[in-house]
């Protein structure tokens, strides 16, 4: 996201804050422990929902977004550091965090599968992994509308794609969806899962 795209980023999306993603960030970050990566960061939106981790890594490849997120994270419960970095390549060795989070950024990230596979692999083993993110519906006329409007929204919302399946991303990455919640009638899913063990992941097609 440019600079543009991250001025106005919190500022199109207070509505949407206000009327209820707030309380969802709040209560899935709650759960977040221990040693914490959070990939996409944007400007910092979650940073005040980490009251019980020990540390958290935060990192976003837009610098735009990362100087916007800087100031948040200051008067906050836990260490934050934030980084430069891209979720396709995660600089950490195997194994480093107890949790991993994303929030409203497996929709923009260009390649999805190798973010999720980067996340677990610098998952502890049995580490958790907190997600909320919007996804395409069952239902055959929106998930039909959703990947009707994806080439023109993906455009006009920094790489946002409407109709991903991210539980179907998920279980190929090698996590097991441990509690699944969904919010507006389906449209967007808090996700936690745990890494499984590396023979039950299945192979990336
Ligand atoms: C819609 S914003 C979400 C920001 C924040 N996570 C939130 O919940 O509001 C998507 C973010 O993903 C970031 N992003 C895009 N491609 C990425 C990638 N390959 N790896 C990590 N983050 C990426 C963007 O720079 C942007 O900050």
């Amino acid at each position: 996201m440019g600079r543009w795209g991250a001025a106005l980023y919190d500022m199109v999306m207070a509505p949407l804050e206000r009327g209820g993603f707030q309380a969802i960030r709040k209560k899935l970050l709650r759960r977040a422990r221990g040693k914490v990566v959070e990939i996409g960061a944007g400007t910092g939106v979650n940073f005040p929902y980490y009251t019980e981790a020990e540390h958290v890594i935060a990192l976003d490849p837009a610098p735009a977004m990362v100087a916007r997120s800087l100031p948040r994270t200051a008067h906050v419960a836990v260490p934050i550091e934030v980084i430069v970095a891209n979720a396709e390549a995660l600089p950490f060795p195997d194994h480093t965090f107890d949790t991993v989070v994303g929030t409203l950024v497996l929709c923009t990230i260009s390649d999805p599968r190798q973010a999720l596979c980067e996340m677990r692999r610098i998952c502890q083993p049995a580490g958790t992994a907190l997600f909320f993110e919007h996804v395409r519906v069952h239902h055959p006329l929106i998930g039909w509308l959703q990947d009707w409007l994806t080439p023109l929204w993906k455009h006009m919302a920094g790489g946002c794609h409407l109709n991903r399946d991210m539980l179907a991303l998920l279980t190929q990455a090698g996590f097991d969806m441990t509690c699944i919640v969904p919010y507006y009638k389906g449209l967007f899913l808090v996700i936690e899962a745990q890494t499984s063990s590396p023979s039950m992941a299945p192979p990336l097609a």
